[in-house]
Order: C-alpha cells, then structure tokens, then sequence
C-alpha cells in the first residue's frame, strides 16, 4: 500500500447555519482585523454577520474583486490590501477562486518569500494567519483542500499544495449554494464529480480516499441533475456539497490526473471555466482509461447507478454513458465544437498539456503526445462536428 500523508482543516462544520457557527466560533478567537475575500452576491446575505462583528469590536475589510482564477497580480493588489489593512485572520466566502486567494493570502501574509519561490520552493514558514473557508458554490473543494490556483503573467494555470494552504477551519452551509444559477451548479457539480472518480481511478489510488471518492461519485452522480432542476432542493444540494467536500479531501493526498491536465489548456487558450473544461473531457479521458483498470471504472459506474451487467469493461463503458448522459441532461455542451474550438486547434492543445506531468503521472494509464491529440479529437464528437461544418 503506498504511503498516504493526509492534511485535514482542524475544524470541519457541515450543515445548516454554518455561517453562524464561524461567527460564533471566530469571535471565541483572539482575533480582531479580518479580512474577508467574497462575492458580491454575498455581500447583502452577510449584513448580520458583519453586524455581529462590528458589535464585538472586529474590523473588517471586504473584498470582492475575484471572479476568475486569482492571477499574480490579484495576489499582490489583495495581498497589500490585507496588509495595509493590518489583517490577523483571513476568510474566503465564494467559490474556488476566492477561497484559494483567502488562503494564499494567509500563508503569505508575513513572508518575505516572492511568489516566484514559493512556486520553486514551497512556503518555508509555517502559516501564522488564521484562515477559515465558506463555500458557497460546489465544486472545488478548496474548503477542506491543501490546493490553490494561480494563473500566471503567460495565462498558464499553476497549482499550488502545500500543508500550509490547509484552511484553520470549514464551513460548509449547503443553503449557501441555493441561489447559484443551473449552469453554474452543472458545471461546478462536474468538476466535483471528476475529482472524486479521477481520485478513485487514481494511479495512485489509496483506500483511505477511496472511501470518499467513490461515496462522492454516488452522492454527485445521485443528485446534480435535481440540484440543476431545482436549485431549492435543499436534499440535492446538500449531497453535491458533501460529494462536493469528500472531492477537496482527495485533492490533497490523491490528486486528479489527465481529465484536469487536458482541461487546463481549454481554460488557458480558450478561456473555457473550469468546470466546463472537465465536462468537456470528462467522458473521453474515461473512455481512453478505462482499459487500464477496468474494475475500478466499473465500481464508478455502479456507484453511478449503472445496473449493466456482463465484463467490467462492459459495466464500465456504461459508467461512461450515464456520465454523458448527465452531461447532456445538465444543459452542458458535449462537443469542444460547441464552445467554438477549431479542430485545427488539438495539436496545440495536446503539447499544452504534455508538460502538466504533475497531474499526468497520476493517470491510470499513460498518455503520450498522440494519445492527448485522440482523446482531444474524440471530445469533438466528430461525427456532430462534421454536420456543423
Ligand atoms: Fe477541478
């Protein structure tokens, strides 16, 4: 069995009226400068909380400029800004982007350590800023994660582990997640999804993170077409962002592997979101893989409801096909065609994500510069392309 190191928040709350419970729980702390990275949606929702703060002597600076994966130069104008502000404690109230910077920002605060060597280097110190993290989308599971994304001054995504980007505490309120919009919802449910069966397919597949990931799979695979229906069903919701949250505890000590390496070039050359970006690979790199470990992608797709019977290689073809199927039902495209990618566009796409062997080495089986170009060209869906064309 490999050796597993496994990073947790030191607090974890799920459920209803977490949002109180960090409230409670900060004002317990010595702290009183808070710096709040959020959403401008959040905003109005957190008037109470900023109330109860103002009344217990905390001061706050709120910011709410990150939208898009943090590059270096939101690190740095937010970073200054926190500092200015003489912050002792961060949180982050948004989805992926606004929790990595909350908790870059943390692990940064007092270092005299540039980007650029942490990105060589890892974080010398220890983390001295409190950091806690409030999902209100979900899908990256930045809350529980040690995991952080930077797009660099080339457009290139750089992720970031490190123990230090582990957030102090996690609060997670599925009702947070009740006013994101479908396509939102169906995105970032994907995403979630994909870290967890990415986990479970893992070349480096633990049986600790394999409780998580396939019980992930099962509650996303479950519920995502209601939470993208009915965004006030509150069980649905609650299901994605627990699938949602066990996906984050695999990011740290499993990781992800070719479906998000294949992703990050759509996001870099074709500023595609994230969550898309998996969709639209998704069932391809599952279909490249599967020959590789044909019981655990048969597992994935029994855990997907799948009652196919026959080889595992044929239970697992039909994991593929529920995958796809709830991408169409989610509203998602299914073809790169659909978000105006030219198929000419696929031998730039493969060599961008050649180098990202950091998530490649992961994959159950090996994947070569004319492997990248198949599976890219397969996620056109030729045959529909053509009609287009
Ligand atoms: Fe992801």
């Amino acid at each position: 069995m490999n050796k597993i190191q496994i990073f947790n928040p030191g607090k974890v709350v799920f459920g209803a009226d977490s949002l109180d419970q960090f409230v409670a729980d900060y004002l317990k702390l010595s702290h009183r400068r808070l710096y709040m990275v959020t959403i401008s949606p959040m905003v109005e929702k957190l008037g109470d909380t900023l109330s109860q703060f103002t009344a217990a002597g905390v001061a706050t600076c709120i910011n709410t400029t990150i939208v898009d994966e943090p590059t270096f130069d939101d690190f740095e104008r937010l970073i200054n800004e926190a500092a200015a502000f003489e912050a002792d404690s961060v949180v982050g109230i948004g989805g992926g982007s606004v929790m990595d910077i909350a908790k870059l920002i943390a692990a940064q605060l007092h270092s005299e350590q540039t980007v650029d060597e942490v990105l060589s280097d890892g974080f010398r110190k220890k983390r001295s800023t409190y950091v806690a993290c409030l999902p209100t989308t979900a899908g990256t599971g930045s809350e529980v994660s040690p995991n952080a994304i930077f797009v660099n001054s080339k457009g290139s995504k750089i992720g970031v582990i490190s123990p230090e980007l582990v957030p102090d505490a996690a609060y997670i309120d599925p009702a947070l997640t009740m006013t994101v919009p479908p396509s939102v919802t169906a995105a970032t449910g994907i995403d979630a999804l994909a870290h967890c069966l990415e986990a479970y397919t893992n070349k480096f597949a633990h049986p600790v993170i394999d409780l998580f990931a396939l019980e992930g799979v099962k509650l996303i695979g479950s519920s995502l077409l209601k939470a993208y229906q009915n965004g006030a069903d509150a069980e649905a919701r609650t299901n994605v962002a627990l699938g949602s949250m066990y996906g984050g505890m695999c990011l740290g000590p499993v990781n992800t592997a070719a479906v998000h390496a294949l992703a990050y070039p759509l996001s870099t050359e074709y500023h595609i979101p994230h969550g898309l970006s998996v969709a639209l690979l998704l069932p391809y790199v599952m279909e490249f893989n599967l020959t590789a470990s044909p019981e655990r992608y048969a597992a994935v797709a029994v855990a997907l409801g799948s009652t196919a019977t026959g080889s595992q290689e044929e239970i697992a073809h039909s994991g593929v096909q529920i995958i796809k199927e709830l991408i169409k039902n989610c509203g998602l495209p299914a073809s790169l065609a659909d978000v105006d990618i030219p198929l000419e566009a696929v031998a730039k796409l493969a060599a961008g994500a050649m180098p990202i062997q950091r998530l490649l080495k992961n994959n159950p089986r090996e994947i070569t510069l004319a492997d990248a170009e198949k599976i890219y060209t397969s996620a056109f869906n030729l045959q529909e392309y053509e009609e287009k064309i």
